[in-house]
């Protein structure tokens, strides 16, 4: 099982390696850049689990601006990368499966690959969380591993950390969405580009 800490110790660990590693492919590009053609005009955007916040926080600051966006993550380490690039921007520091947020406040919730590194209990919990600070209408883009599969890696990155994931699947997440008020729109299916036979779905769904 998922033990938050060590994902939270493993992030502060491996922050410089994660930002090294992660790359943004034309697919996954694409897919972000039309959900941000469907927010209304000047929206409140919830980065959830937004890291160092490259590439996703960096994209909606250049697209909308600093106070458009709000990046959350549990990583002191990812939040302080994150403040040296994106000072202007409210950076807050929380567990998105308890968002420090008030209701039905936000035009848009994305959450690149973090809903991963839960426990398997707080999958939906972090999904009704989401639809909670939405306001009726608002949206959301998250993803999650095609199949379920929970492991640990003892030096993830080659860089001396710890690191957890639960993957609950698409099946369970579709059921998660649906749970907790949201109407799926469309999957979009993208291949890891590091693990070969590797993919990640994206949901994206209206809040209701
Ligand atoms: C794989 S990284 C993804 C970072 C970024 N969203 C991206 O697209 O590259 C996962 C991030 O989620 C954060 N995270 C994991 N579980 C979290 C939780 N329960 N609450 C807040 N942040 C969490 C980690 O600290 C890490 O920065």
């Amino acid at each position: 099982m998922v033990d938050k800490q060590t994902v939270r110790d493993g992030y502060d660990v491996a922050a410089e390696a994660y930002v090294r590693e992660r790359s943004f492919d034309e697919p996954e590009q694409q897919l972000f850049e039309r959900f941000l053609d469907s927010l209304v005009a000047d929206p409140l955007v919830l980065d959830a689990g937004c890291g160092a916040g490259m590439p996703i926080l960096e994209r909606l600051v250049d697209r909308f601006d600093e106070h458009s966006t709000i990046g959350l993550d549990f990583s002191s380490r990812q939040l302080a990368l994150a403040k040296e690039r994106f000072g202007a921007t409210p950076l807050v520091a929380g567990d998105m499966a308890q968002l420090p947020i008030a209701e039905s406040t936000l035009d848009a919730v994305v959450a690149f690959y973090s809903l991963i590194h839960l426990p398997e209990s707080q999958h939906q919990q972090a999904l009704a969380e989401f639809s909670r600070v939405l306001r009726p209408g608002g949206r959301l883009l998250v993803s999650e591993g095609t199949d379920q599969w929970e492991g640990r890696n003892d030096d993830w990155l080659a860089a001396g950390a710890e690191m957890e994931w639960h993957i609950a699947g698409a099946t369970a997440t579709r059921e998660h969405l649906r749970t907790t008020g949201f109407h799926i729109e469309r999957e979009l299916e993208v291949s890891d580009v590091l693990v070969d036979g590797e993919s990640w779905v994206f949901f994206e769904a209206l809040n209701r």
